[in-house]
């Protein structure tokens, strides 16, 4: 194994809850039920797909126009929240898993779908520390497909079989399962059967095999 592609939101950072704020905030304006159970469903989505999911519970049909002004929304409710992103908002054990995974000789990429990543990485103090990243900027089609995965290899110029990917949506594992990668699951996507490894936190990494 050669290299190790993750998540970003709900694996280097705790994002995942600024998104959860943002829809479950979208959702109240609109009457619409929301939890957390849901907001699960979310997890590596894009942010139409994702839309989709909420307006499930929607008691009205919503126009094309009005679902772009909704996803607009959720995104500048979003953005307002990462305003307040610091290197603090790594999620805990990133900052020593990576720099040990550094010094093992692992190249180290991002693969996530969101827009927001570059900006992300700037507040969090990665702007230029990964050897690639692979966004919702670059690809055509969201996890579960492995579009993202694979041009993250592409951009390492490694084979899929020779990467894991690091996530934490059961839709990321589908994408890294479907590209051929090694799955590595944490929090919700520890609790799937279809994950090749579960971890509990951030630094079990180092206890997989072929790592260090
Ligand atoms: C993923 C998140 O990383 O990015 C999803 O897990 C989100 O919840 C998706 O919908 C798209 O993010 P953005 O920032 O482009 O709206
Ligand atoms: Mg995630």
């Amino acid at each position: 194994m050669k290299a190790f592609i993750f998540d970003l939101d709900g694996v280097l950072v705790s994002t995942d809850k600024y998104h959860y704020q943002a829809w479950k905030k979208m959702a109240d304006d609109e009457g619409i039920y929301f939890d957390e159970k849901i907001n699960d469903r979310l997890r590596g989505v894009s942010r139409m797909a994702s839309l989709g999911i909420v307006l499930e519970r929607a008691r009205r049909q919503y126009t094309e126009e009005e679902k772009v002004a909704l996803a607009n929304k959720k995104n500048d409710l979003y953005r307002d929240l990462l305003k307040n992103l610091t290197p603090a908002d790594r999620l805990a054990g990133v900052t020593e898993t990576l720099e040990k995974l550094r010094a093992e000789g692992f190249l180290l990429a991002v693969g996530s779908s969101s827009k927001n990543t570059p900006t992300i990485l700037d507040k969090i103090g990665y702007g230029g520390y990964f050897d690639a990243v692979s966004d919702g900027n670059n690809i055509t089609k969201s996890k579960p497909d492995p579009e993202v995965f694979v041009k993250a290899a592409e951009m390492l110029k490694l084979p899929a079989e020779e990467c894991f990917v690091v996530e934490d949506a059961k839709a990321g594992i589908d994408a890294a399962k479907a590209g051929g990668f090694v799955s590595v699951g944490i929090g919700d996507a520890a609790h799937y059967d279809k994950t090749d490894y579960k971890i509990l936190t951030m630094s079990d990494i180092l206890t997989l095999p072929c790592v260090i």
